[in-house]
């Protein structure tokens, strides 16, 4: 497809818009956005004159079929034992796709896809949950890579976002499977929730994960199939993701300096601007937002370029599983903002319109906050085109999982934790990474206040491994009614100061402890250097006790 000059002027000069805007530190995102290009990286440095917008706008928009990323099979079931065990395996290795039709993009792949197979695996402790394990074998077939000149390895390591893993199994940021080796992830499958995996590896997770190095993993129990919510088809990933092509096809990652990146192509489960058909019916949403930086805002409109009034989203699920009751956002003011990392869930009702209706996702960014840039491309996400009827057994019921309230007062210790910018780099406390120093030292059983801080500038979205978490409040106000579920990741925003509250408690009886990390999920900032870590207890396991093998002794599971 071909635009017209003048289609064309008016998308970049929407696109550029912030160029007028004075170089604001307040308006970081605008001044991220409008900044030099001179750390581009596409295996090597791209020369200066690249037009990142060119491609962009030739991609046609909401006409490609919408996808699905495929489920992954076990390889090997075992089914004695109080809880079964799956095991699944994933080779990291460089694959052609075409992001465009007929145009060749490299990415770093988990099995050759982007994004990454979905897991869907049975989880949950009580006998009725019927719950499974998970062993999941990585195979780092990467190779290398060059960066400013050189051949460097591709080292990876694997996270599962949401997951409580032991600590030499939550993918440490020094625990790396080089190329030519491969490492067994062992995975509790808790509790229901829709989580993820991708790369962790210090100081380089943001090109790893911006290449490629993603995918959902989904975890069901019984107690979510009595609520008889929308299934099997119905139920839907919608990863996110934002991405820039250089013209010959090849991915540019330009972190601005080590700022930020932010894509012009605007990517659901890999496809640009896809177009999904739909029943008449009821679907449950599954959405992920697996950007390096950018922060969505997200409404339902029956137009492309702007907001119509009454389109109602029902909010389902956060990070860590269903919300106590659905929370009802209706258009054009009510939106669901999802910073990196964050997980929601929601359901479309789309027999509330007739046949043959368009329904668009857009990102208009209404907020008032950074992470969000004033970029005109990625305002409108994908569409929906209801081209059917088909009956609906399923429903959404007034109550969903009942979430015990934590209690402040019962909470032994609040620690504070302040996000920050020196002059060059990110920081937690003042302080970058450093593997052998611990920020906090929780015991086993606690229930603990983590006060998250940010003096401006920039919008942290903050991860915790290894615990739920529930928000206590934003600068003392309640957070947003779609917030106040199980949580991992907090939009830390301009001056604010966020208390979340978690409970250090026991697995299936026992008391996990160890070292994990806490971070800045603008993986950008997470890799230079706004990451730390804390221990539970004293005496876990270490986080580098179960080593990377070579692939050759590998033994078939
Ligand atoms: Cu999604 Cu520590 O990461
Ligand atoms: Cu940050």
């Amino acid at each position: 497809m071909k635009l017209n000059r003048r289609e064309a002027i008016t998308l970049g000069l929407t696109g550029v818009g912030g160029l007028l805007l004075p170089f604001d530190s307040s308006h970081s995102a605008l001044a991220e956005t409008i900044s030099d290009c001179s750390n581009c990286l596409r295996g090597e440095i791209a020369p200066a004159s690249f037009q990142p917008e060119e491609l962009s706008h030739q991609i046609p928009r909401f006409q490609s079929p919408f996808k699905r990323p495929p489920l992954l099979k076990p390889v090997r079931s075992y089914e004695s034992g109080q809880r079964p065990l799956d095991c699944y395996e994933i080779t990291m290795k460089k694959a052609q796709v075409e992001i465009i039709p007929g145009l060749k993009t490299e990415i770093w792949s988990y099995n050759g896809i982007l994004p990454g197979p979905v897991i869907r695996q049975k989880g949950g402790f009580r006998d009725e949950d019927r719950g499974r394990e998970s062993l999941v074998r990585f195979i780092n077939q990467l190779g290398t890579s060059i960066e400013d000149g050189t051949e460097i390895p591709i080292n990876t390591t694997v996270h599962l976002h949401g997951m409580a893993s032991l600590p030499q199994y939550d993918g440490y940021a020094e625990d790396l499977i080089c190329p030519g080796q491969f490492k067994d992830y062992f995975y509790p499958n808790d509790r229901a929730a829709t989580i993820w995996y991708h790369d962790h590896t210090i100081d380089r997770t943001s090109r790893n994960v911006y290449m490629g190095l993603a995918g959902m993993y989904i975890v069901e129990d019984e107690e979510e199939r009595q609520f008889n919510l929308p299934q099997g088809e119905y139920d839907v990933p919608l990863i996110l993701q934002d991405l820039r092509l250089a013209s010959d096809g090849s991915l540019i990652f330009n972190d601005r300096g080590q700022r930020s990146l932010y894509g012009d192509i605007s990517l659901v489960n890999g496809v640009p601007w896809p177009c999904m058909k739909v029943a008449r019916r009821k679907y449950r949403f599954r959405v992920l937002n697996a950007s390096t930086s950018r922060t969505y805002d997200l409404v339902l409109s029956q137009k492309e370029n702007r907001l119509t009034a009454g389109e109602r989203m029902y909010v389902i699920g956060s990070d860590c599983g269903l919300l106590d009751a659905p929370v009802e956002l209706t258009s054009p003011l009510q939106t669901l903002v999802i910073a990196p990392a964050e997980r929601y869930e929601f359901v479309l009702d789309f027999s509330e319109y007739d046949l043959e209706t368009d329904l668009y996702l857009r990102n208009p960014g209404l907020i008032n906050s950074s992470n969000i840039d004033s970029d005109a491309r990625v305002q409108t996400i994908m569409r929906f085109h209801i081209d059917r009827d088909e009956p609906d057994r399923s429903s959404l019921p007034d109550k969903l999982r009942e979430i015990k309230r934590l209690d402040p007062n019962q909470a032994v210790a609040t620690r504070k934790f302040r996000f920050e910018r020196s002059s060059t780099q990110w920081l937690i406390n003042n302080k970058p990474w450093n593997k052998n120093r611990v920020d906090a030292n929780p015991q086993p059983g606690a229930i603990e206040i983590w006060e998250l801080s940010n003096n401006g500038g920039w919008m942290h979205p903050v991860h915790i491994h290894f615990v739920d978490w529930q928000i206590l409040d934003r600068n003392g106000r309640k957070p947003r009614a779609y917030e106040r579920g199980w949580k991992d990741v907090f939009r830390v925003d301009h001056f604010e100061t966020v208390r979340v509250i978690a409970e250090f408690g026991r697995r299936n009886g026992d008391y996990l402890q160890g070292r994990f990390m806490m971070h800045c999920h603008n993986l950008v900032h997470e890799d230079h250097s706004m990451m730390t870590q804390f221990e539970v207890g004293q005496n876990g396991p270490e986080p580098c006790s179960a080593p990377p093998l070579p692939i050759s002794s590998i033994t078939p599971l």
